[in-house]
């Protein structure tokens, strides 16, 4: 025990990766259940820096089983460049793939970059990592599932009916050019396919017998609250269930196997893509805390646009993801001002609004309002590293301030504050995995 989802409450980049990390050195299982190669999840330990896209971010421990569960899109040729580089650092961690996992194959990416450019305002700013179309073949059943994959005839087979269909679609519909045929195609995939077929298992399983076994296990979210298909700001955000429930479906296990749902809550906004964001800082404030914080993209190498932490959205993931704990991040970079502003709620007309709404053309019309809140000062490096070993106390006062403020806002108690990008730079203050 237990069995816990680790969320992103906000428009993704929120530091899951970081988070589940910290648990996962603890964990016995740790299983990615929706997303693909969209995501970017960083891992800081010592002087190394790793970013996983596909892999669970519990692969830097020998003793835990990483599993891409079912609900992913998997893009096997990048996946394995992420398992070889891994094997390249001298580790070797168990990954297990499941059979119902879906692939990414390369008229998605196509179709990912044609469907934006038609798209015009509508467009999400996507990774152009073919999520959108792969997922929507998914829904069509169009999809080719690894337990396909894997067995060459039944993959060239699909592949032969599908690549027909998606070559007339890109250059019928997109009048584009596609240049993969079907033989280079299967060609090259069918390659990958062998090197991955050893890794496939059916997870479903080995979930269940490490929830019977009160194994630790935790569902890594990817993406946040804000980008989920159905909760999220539509058609603004990414094309899987991001949000608590996604776990649930994505991994094969009931609502009733959830012990914990722990949000993780930057303290400010930020996002890459597009679409309204009711906090936006287009000024000094926002360069200031983007430089600090190296707020880039882990998979695209965007600029992050920047906000100051929005009240509405943190309720609204509150409340769809069920949220039991609090994980804030970023604190360190957050100091420095002298003033901050929270977003207690929107004016839209004359109604206050102090959750999300339904549509992006509602939220277009918020005007945020602020509650002002003193800064806290630098501490630096090592400031913030010894604040982490001495514990929440040490935190500077107006920083506590803050988080508690948020916290009492939400109505969700606060289980971890991180104050750096590494494992050390963490305060706990309620241990998931304590023995009861
Ligand atoms: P994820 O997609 O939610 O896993 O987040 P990303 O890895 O894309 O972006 C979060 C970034 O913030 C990464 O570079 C992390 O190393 C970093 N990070 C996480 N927590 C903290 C923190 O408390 N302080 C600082 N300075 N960096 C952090
Ligand atoms: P992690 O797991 C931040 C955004 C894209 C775009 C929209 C749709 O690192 O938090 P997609 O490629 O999924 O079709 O893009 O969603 N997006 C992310 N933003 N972090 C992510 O993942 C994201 N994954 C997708 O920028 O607006
Ligand atoms: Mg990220």
């Amino acid at each position: 025990m237990p069995v816990a989802v680790v969320v992103g409450t906000q428009w993704g980049d929120e530091g899951k990766g970081k988070i589940v990390d910290y648990y996962a050195s603890r964990a016995d299982m740790v299983i990615r259940y929706c997303g693909g190669a969209n995501a970017g999840h960083t891992i800081v330990h010592g002087e190394k820096k790793f970013k996983f896209h596909h892999l669970p971010s519990g692969c830097l421990y020998r003793r835990t089983t990483n599993i891409l569960g079912n609900g992913m899109v998997v893009d096997p040729k990048k996946l394995l460049e992420e398992i070889d580089a891994l094997h390249s650092a001298g580790i070797r961690p168990k990954i297990i793939i499941s059979p119902r996992a879906h692939v990414v194959l390369p008229y998605h990416f196509v179709l990912d970059g044609a469907e934006e450019e038609r798209k015009g305002k509508m467009a999400a700013g996507t990774t152009k990592r073919g999520i959108g179309p792969a997922y929507a073949d998914k829904a069509a059943r169009f999809g080719i599932r690894f337990s396909e994959f894997i067995q060459p005839h039944i993959f060239r087979e699909k592949l032969r009916m599908l690549h027909q269909i998606k070559l007339r679609v890109i250059e019928g519909v997109y009048g584009m050019h596609f240049t993969g045929t079907e033989e280079e195609i299967y060609r090259e995939y069918s390659n990958y396919a062998q090197r991955l077929s050893p890794f496939v298992s059916d997870t479903t399983e080995l979930v269940h017998k490490a929830i019977a076994n009160k194994r630790k296990v935790l569902l890594e979210g990817a993406q946040g609250t804000m980008l989920d298909i159905d909760h999220g700001l539509y058609p603004y955000g990414t094309s899987s269930n991001t949000t608590a429930g996604g776990a649930c479906t994505g991994s094969g296990i009931g609502p009733t196997a959830i012990d914990e749902v722990i949000g993780v809550v930057k303290v400010y906004t930020s996002r890459v893509g597009t679409g309204p964001i009711p906090t936006e800082l287009s000024d000094t404030t926002g360069n200031f805390i983007r430089d600090k914080g190296g707020e880039y993209g882990t998979t695209t190498g965007r600029p992050r646009r920047i906000g100051w932490l929005d009240l509405p959205t943190l309720r609204y993931a509150a409340k769809v993801n069920g949220l039991t704990g609090l994980a804030f991040t970023r604190v360190d970079t957050l100091s420095g001002l002298d003033k901050l502003k929270v977003c207690t709620h929107y004016r839209c007309k004359d109604k206050k609004v102090v959750s999300t709404p339904v549509s992006y053309v509602e939220l277009e019309a918020c005007t945020p309002v602020y509650k002002e809140f003193p800064g806290w000062r630098d501490l630096g490096h090592v400031g913030w590293l010894e604040a982490a070993k001495k514990g929440y106390k040490a935190l500077p006062p107006q920083a506590r301030a803050y988080l508690e403020f948020i916290s009492r806002e939400v109505g969700v108690p606060i289980y971890l504050i991180s104050v750096g990008p590494g494992k050390e730079d963490t305060i706990v203050l309620k241990d998931i995995f304590k023995r009861k």
